[in-house]
């Protein structure tokens, strides 16, 4: 049978709008396979981002459960949380909050200092190499375009070694053609890194990377 790597059942989160409440999720299950690809479009204000949030551990569920390899993230200490996100957990946003004052070599490496890791060098430029991006490494942000930013910030994510991606939206400022770049990109990390990958899309063609792919509507995910 395949391992899973994250699961949630029953997942509901709202929130308090004045006296009336905002049901954003409403009873959601899902799970990512060890070494598989979910995506889940949905329009803007659907719940993607509040989804993804709670699975990668970032907010938390009014009631229902997540376990992560395994182990039910529901009530344990903070420390335990912060753990189990440090080593497990990458993320990609739709911005890529680069750091403009650091070069790109530093800027992939700072997640692993703040870890007090400071052996990552060789993984960094092994991944700048396998990635494309080497000639890169000394530049600065603002130097980049936004195709290749978003790369770094991909490689970024990848320093700790995290057994799953949650990128949310990350073509969202992206040409078609740097969006397809992004997702060979996302391909590559999973078939050869083994890495699983949970990712939120407005773009089919985003989507169609998914082993599975869902839709999320008014507060459901629906298999596509
Ligand atoms: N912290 C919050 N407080 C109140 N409402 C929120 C909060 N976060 C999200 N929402 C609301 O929840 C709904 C879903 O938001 P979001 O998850 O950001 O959607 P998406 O990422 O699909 O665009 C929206 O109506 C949004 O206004
Ligand atoms: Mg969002």
């Amino acid at each position: 049978m395949d391992k899973i790597i994250l699961e949630a059942k029953g997942i509901v989160k709202s929130f308090k709008n004045g006296n009336s409440e905002l049901i954003v999720l409403n009873g959601i299950d899902i799970s990512l396979k060890v070494g598989s690809i979910v995506t889940i479009m949905g329009k803007s204000g659907s719940g993607k981002s509040t989804l993804l949030n709670i699975l990668s551990t970032l907010d938390i569920p009014n009631q229902g459960l997540i376990s992560i390899n395994g182990r039910n993230i529901k009530n344990l200490p903070d420390d335990d949380i912060s753990y189990i996100r440090n080593s497990y957990i990458g993320f990609i946003f739709q911005f890529h909050h680069l750091l403009p004052d650091f070069t790109i070599l530093e800027n992939i490496l700072i997640p692993a200092w703040i870890k007090n890791e400071k052996d990552k060098l060789e993984l960094a430029l092994e991944l700048l190499d396998e990635l494309g991006l080497i000639k890169l490494k000394e530049k600065y942000p603002l130097e980049l375009s936004g195709g290749e930013r978003q790369r770094v910030a991909v490689i970024r994510a990848l320093i700790n070694n995290p057994r799953i991606l949650f990128a949310d939206e990350p073509t969202g400022n992206l040409d078609e053609k740097n969006a397809l770049i992004l997702v060979d990109l996302f391909k590559k990390i999973n078939r050869d890194y083994n890495v699983s990958i949970l990712l939120t899309t407005h773009n089919p063609d985003v989507a169609d990377i998914g082993d599975l792919k869902y839709e999320l509507k008014t507060g459901s995910l629906k298999i596509k």
